[in-house]
């Protein structure tokens, strides 16, 4: 039993998610999280939406709004959507709450106070026909690392470096095209060199990452540059130092702010739920273990930037320093990172047109349709790509004709023959065996799930539903009519409902809305898999402010839902079985590709 914190990446609050987003960061830490609730664990599930910088700014400026409206109407977008594909988030909040914008300010004041956030001058970009500051990520340029021209001000995401905008070769606005002017203005600058050492120690000591983000982790080390972590913007959290925080025109930079989320979330779960130290159990006892997700455009942030301020807040840097009110704070236990997921073989681009968001996903296909082909097919350890076509395939194939009949027509069977669970009588090897299989399957899978590769312990409890349909067509209950085979009817069926139970059990954490279908399918009663709610919350600082959270109680059926083999109870009534997936018509492949056409065309 250990206490676990599964951190999520925050979506910005400046549009609806697409299913790239959710490949990243959704599904794979959703799965992960409930597979550790049924193992025993602890588990604390945060996130929320990322609301502050350039990208809400920007979004409010097209839509013809202010930013804190752009964000609520976008945050209750997200908020629905991610509930609907059943993610179970402990707490699913905000990064504009009270009780973010203190945390934050608190961990700049120590980190500050410690001596590794230092004023510097700095060259800042201005728009020269505007008079406004032009932020990082607008203006676009030659890269000086790798010479790839469409690098940004911020980061070049050819080589993955982060660059100063003033670095960039031939810098160019990317809202008008014309050339910044660049002029001095004072920032903080978080201090990298002085913590290079401690981070250098804490990333060598990771194991088990995925080789690929470790490496890649490492490699930033050796270009470790002081980061201005404060920004000439005014929309963003106040710099909590005299003379800056009455400043209008100063703010945190977004991602200083946005990776504190994880902290701030626990702390506002655990003043919500009445234990006001709850949260600690995750962030100051070293045996606690937190794994972090997202796509791989956020590895710098999460394997430096916040391990950086972590470290900086505990003291632990060359210039010393203690933590602040908030104890020493654990850093990562492991950056869980994954690719890309391109769409019909390109990549997603909202302005585009190239893209599906979860919400028109959800309106015509079952959540458990995304969640399976996400699990099966993401882009886990390299990149992967959605087709329609592959949808409907694994879809019919998989879930429908292997799954979902497997499930129908045992139900069926026992409802026709017996009317209820059927006691087994004698086992032979056949029943044995496929039992053996389904209960070694628990360690099997567990052990991928725990060890983050999804798409093998997806396969691998796929295949036990192909054993147990093997086994049904070998054993071939349908033929057994005859009076005197009625106990070897009953054995059969019997065998299949437990096989089916242990797979269900297993599947759960990737498909949590069949698994509860099915489990009624065979008369159990109870949650199995419990699913995320919506609530509607005042902010605990501001009573004025309400806003959505996702929460869920999801230690309800604890004992049902542990991850093992529950015998199933003979006797436990079995009415006929309904449909668990819906089948796609041959149709929708080409009617999804006609409507991307005309996304993408702009019609
Ligand atoms: N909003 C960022 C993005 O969409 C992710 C922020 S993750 C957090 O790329 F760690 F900063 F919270
Ligand atoms: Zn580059």
């Amino acid at each position: 039993m250990a206490h676990i914190l599964s951190a999520v990446a925050w979506p910005y609050a400046n549009g609806p998610r697409h299913i790239g987003h959710v490949a990243g960061f959704g599904v794979p830490s959703d799965v992960f999280s409930r597979y550790m609730r049924m193992a025993g664990h602890d588990v604390l599930m945060v996130s929320g939406t990322d609301e502050h910088g350039t990208p809400i700014l920007v979004q409010a400026e097209q839509e013809g709004v202010g930013p804190q409206v752009l964000a609520d109407r976008y945050n209750r977008v997200i908020v629905e959507d991610l509930t609907k594909l059943g993610l179970s988030y402990d707490l699913f909040t905000r990064t504009t709450t009270g009780n973010h914008y203190a945390v934050a300010q608190e961990m700049f004041r120590t980190v500050h106070k410690n001596g590794y956030l230092v004023e510097q001058t700095t060259m800042g970009a201005i728009s020269p026909s505007t008079g406004r500051t032009l932020p990082d990520r607008y203006i676009e340029g030659t890269c000086p690392r790798c010479g790839y021209d469409g690098a940004r001000g911020d980061q070049c995401d050819n080589c993955g470096n982060q660059l100063d905008a003033i670095e960039l070769k031939n810098p160019r606005s990317r809202i008008n095209g014309e050339t910044p002017v660049f002029v001095e203005s004072n920032q903080f600058f978080l201090d990298l060199p002085a913590l290079v050492d401690s981070l250098e120690a804490w990333l060598r000591s990771r194991e088990a990452w995925r080789p690929n983000v470790l490496k890649f982790s490492l490699n930033l080390l050796a270009d470790v540059r002081p980061r201005a972590m404060t920004r000439d913007i005014d929309w963003g959290i106040p710099v909590p130092l005299d003379g800056w925080e009455s400043n209008p025109s100063k703010r945190l930079y977004v991602w200083f702010d946005a990776v504190i989320g994880y902290l701030s979330a626990s702390v506002e779960w655990a003043r919500r739920t009445g234990d006001v130290d709850a949260w600690r159990a995750w962030w100051n006892d070293e045996q606690a273990r937190s794994y972090y997700f997202m796509g791989k455009d956020n590895i710098t942030f999460h394997s430096q930037i916040w391990p950086a301020e972590l470290l900086a807040y505990d003291g632990r840097g060359s210039r010393g320093g203690a933590p602040g009110a908030y104890g020493a704070l654990n850093l990562p236990t492991e950056v869980v990172s994954s690719e890309f997921l391109t769409m019909e073989g390109k990549q997603f681009s909202s302005s585009r047109g190239v893209v599906i968001y979860v919400r028109d996903m959800l309106a015509r296909y079952q959540p458990d349709a995304l969640r399976y082909y996400i699990s099966i097919a993401g882009p886990e350890n390299q990149d992967s790509d959605f087709t329609w076509a592959e949808f409907k395939r694994r879809t019919n194939d998989e879930l429908v004709a292997a799954w979902g009949n497997l499930v129908n027509r045992t139900a069926n069977l026992i409802h026709k023959n017996f009317g209820e669970i059927p006691a087994p009588g004698v086992l032979e090897p056949a029943d044995r065996e496929l039992l053996a299989a389904t209960q070694g399957g628990f360690a099997t899978v567990g052990e991928m799930v725990g060890a983050h590769r999804q798409r093998a312990a997806v396969g691998e409890a796929m295949r036990l539903v192909t054993e147990a349909n093997r086994y049904l067509s070998e054993t071939e209950p349908w033929k057994l009519k005859a009076p005197e085979q009625r106990e070897r009817l009953a054995t059969v069926l019997s065998t299949a409902a437990q096989a089916i139970s242990d797979c269900r059990t297993m599947l759960s954490p990737f498909l949590p809305h069949s698994a509860q279908v099915v489990h009624e399918a065979f008369g159990g009663t109870g949650t199995v898999s419990p699913l995320p709610r919506i609530e509607e919350v005042t902010d605990l600082d501001d009573p004025s402010r309400q806003y959505p959270v996702i929460t869920g109680d999801y230690t309800l059926g604890q004992t049902l839902a542990a991850w093992a083999s529950v015998p199933v109870v003979p006797g436990t009534p079995v009415g006929p079985a309904v449909p668990v997936f819906t089948k796609l018509d041959d149709s929708i492949v080409e009617t999804e590709l006609e409507r991307l056409r005309d996304e993408s065309s702009g019609a």
